[in-house]
């Protein structure tokens, strides 16, 4: 079914994991989609799959200069950007005790300001629109705290903040704003940063009893980026196998 005709898209992260899902659901759907990461090498090879109404950009979601220039780039291609997936993130973790000054802000600089830049350098083209959605990635420790994890946690809650506060800014412009909250789900991330400790316990502790794939995610997200959504806006969604409940 195509429901994005008209739709174009800048996904953060999209190289690999949530962001990839994401990116060919939509391009599936019929939107013109930017995939936006670090990993050029891979996000050009995944954008060349999708085919010609997809296209990569270099993006350090931490960088407003490498975010005015996407921006730029996508308007000319494409033209005014009606959704933004801001779902780039990074996860360390690490006992408070022997936690690095550095780690904390990086943390914060790409799951957090990336996020508040990413709105801020994209709003003034879906003001133009007069339309347009926000899909914040959080987390499920975007609700609750886990030990080892408080740079993350920190994050997380306030991209849970960042959203409502932005969609209750941006909703006389017809600009909805929601955030998503994955419990754990198979991706790079989870296989390269989460030890298999972690990963066992979070699999015991989903009612369902296995583990997300990043697909059960990117429906999630562009179901909000739809019109089928067109009633929520500062809302959560939930993505977890029931871990939250
Ligand atoms: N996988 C999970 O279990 C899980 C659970 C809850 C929330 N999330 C969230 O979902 C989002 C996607 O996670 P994923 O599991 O697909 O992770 P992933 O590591 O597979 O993908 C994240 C992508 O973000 C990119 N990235 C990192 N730093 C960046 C930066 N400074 N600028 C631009 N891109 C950058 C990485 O290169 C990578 O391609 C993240 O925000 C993560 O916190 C994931």
């Amino acid at each position: 079914m195509k429901k994005f005709n008209e739709e174009v898209v800048v996904i953060t992260g999209a190289a690999q994991g949530i962001g990839a899902s994401s990116a060919k659901l939509f391009i599936e759907a019929g939107a013109s989609v930017v995939l936006t990461d670090i990993l050029a090498e891979k996000g050009e090879a995944l954008a060349k799959k999708l085919g010609q109404n997809a296209v990569f950009m270099k993006l350090d979601v931490t960088k407003r200069s490498d975010w005015e220039n996407v921006v730029q780039q996508t308007i000319k291609t494409f033209g005014n950007i009606s959704v933004l997936v801001n779902n780039a993130g990074i996860v360390m973790q690490q006992p408070f005790e022997t936690a690095k000054d550095e780690d904390f802000h990086k943390t914060y600089m790409v799951n957090q300001f990336g996020v508040y830049l990413g709105m801020h350098v994209v709003y003034p083209s879906m003001k133009q629109l007069k339309k347009g959605a926000i899909i914040n990635v959080s987390s499920t420790s975007g609700f609750r705290g886990k030990a080892g994890l408080m740079a993350y946690n920190g994050s997380k809650f306030a991209v849970r903040g960042m959203s409502k506060s932005a969609a209750l800014e941006f909703a006389p412009d017809n600009i909805r704003v929601n955030s998503v909250h994955p419990g754990f789900i198979h991706t790079p991330m989870t296989d390269d940063n989460i030890s298999e400790a972690y990963k066992q316990k979070a699999i015991e502790d989903t009612p369902l009893k296995r583990g997300g794939d990043a697909e059960e995610v990117a429906k999630m997200i562009v179901f909000l980026a739809s019109d089928d959504a067109s009633f929520s806006t500062g809302s959560e969604f939930i993505v977890d196998g029931g871990r939250l409940a």
